[in-house]
């Protein structure tokens, strides 16, 4: 299938394009960074997504993964509106066939940084706006919202032995994800999914339920 990932040069967004490449998918990434997938079926556009007037042109799209996000960088512009205009462009056609939003925990619990949260959230809201109108055509639109995931977003934490262990007592399952975890989630949400839509898929090792029950001994 024709698949348009966004953020595709380091991080989740460049394990999603190899999975999908390795599947046999032909994929075209825009990042503002350089390419750093060498591939046959991939085709890169390098191009800061906030940037309407140089968003290439492609047409018939099936599958549309905005992945492309930041934190404590215009983030309402970046993870939101780009967001919003991307899918726009691309996604409300008929030969779609999913989209995918890649969201946050942070949309679910209102943590973290507050731009960065808003922008999810707003995420987390468009992606049901998108999957009314575009279940006409039979296609889905879904949120994948990881927890933590190690990628180079979060090196400065990754990095420090002690924020880390303070992360890690935050989180039961006492590990983060891997970018090729997040990228099965993924694959199965847009190519095997079929009547999920509208949904926001939590993927976050059990942070958002690391509640603790006060009660009388
Ligand atoms: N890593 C995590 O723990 C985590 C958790 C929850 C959600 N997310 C979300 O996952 C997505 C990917 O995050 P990541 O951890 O892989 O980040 P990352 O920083 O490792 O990679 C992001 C990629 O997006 C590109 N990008 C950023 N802004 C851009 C812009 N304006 N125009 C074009 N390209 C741009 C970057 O160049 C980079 O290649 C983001 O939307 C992020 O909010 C990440």
């Amino acid at each position: 299938m024709k698949v348009l990932i966004t953020g595709t040069s380091q991080g989740i967004g460049k394990a999603i394009a190899e999975h999908f490449l390795q599947q046999g998918h032909t994929v075209t990434g825009i990042d503002r960074q350089d390419a750093s997938i060498d591939h046959a079926a991939y085709t890169h556009c390098k191009c800061d997504v906030r940037d309407t007037e140089k968003l290439p042109p492609i047409d018939d799209v099936e599958i549309l993964i905005n992945n492309a996000g930041t934190q404590n960088e215009a983030d309402i512009d970046i993870n939101l509106k780009a967001l919003i205009t991307i899918t726009e462009k691309y996604g409300l056609q008929p030969r779609i066939r999913s989209i995918l939003n890649i969201g946050s925990a942070s949309a679910h619990t209102g943590a973290e940084f507050p731009e960065y949260c808003a922008s999810k959230g707003g995420v987390l809201a468009y992606t049901k706006n998108v999957a009314m109108r575009i279940a006409p055509y039979g296609a889905t639109c879904n949120s994948l919202d990881p927890g933590g995931v190690l990628t180079p977003l979060n090196d400065c934490v990754m990095n420090d032995p002690v924020l880390w262990a303070q992360i890690m007592a935050e989180t039961p399952l006492k590990r983060w994800a891997t970018p090729e975890e997040m990228a099965q989630w993924a694959y199965f949400l847009t190519v095997t999914n079929k009547f999920c839509t509208g949904q926001s898929i939590l993927v976050d090792g059990g942070e958002a339920i690391n509640y603790h029950f006060v009660w009388k001994d």
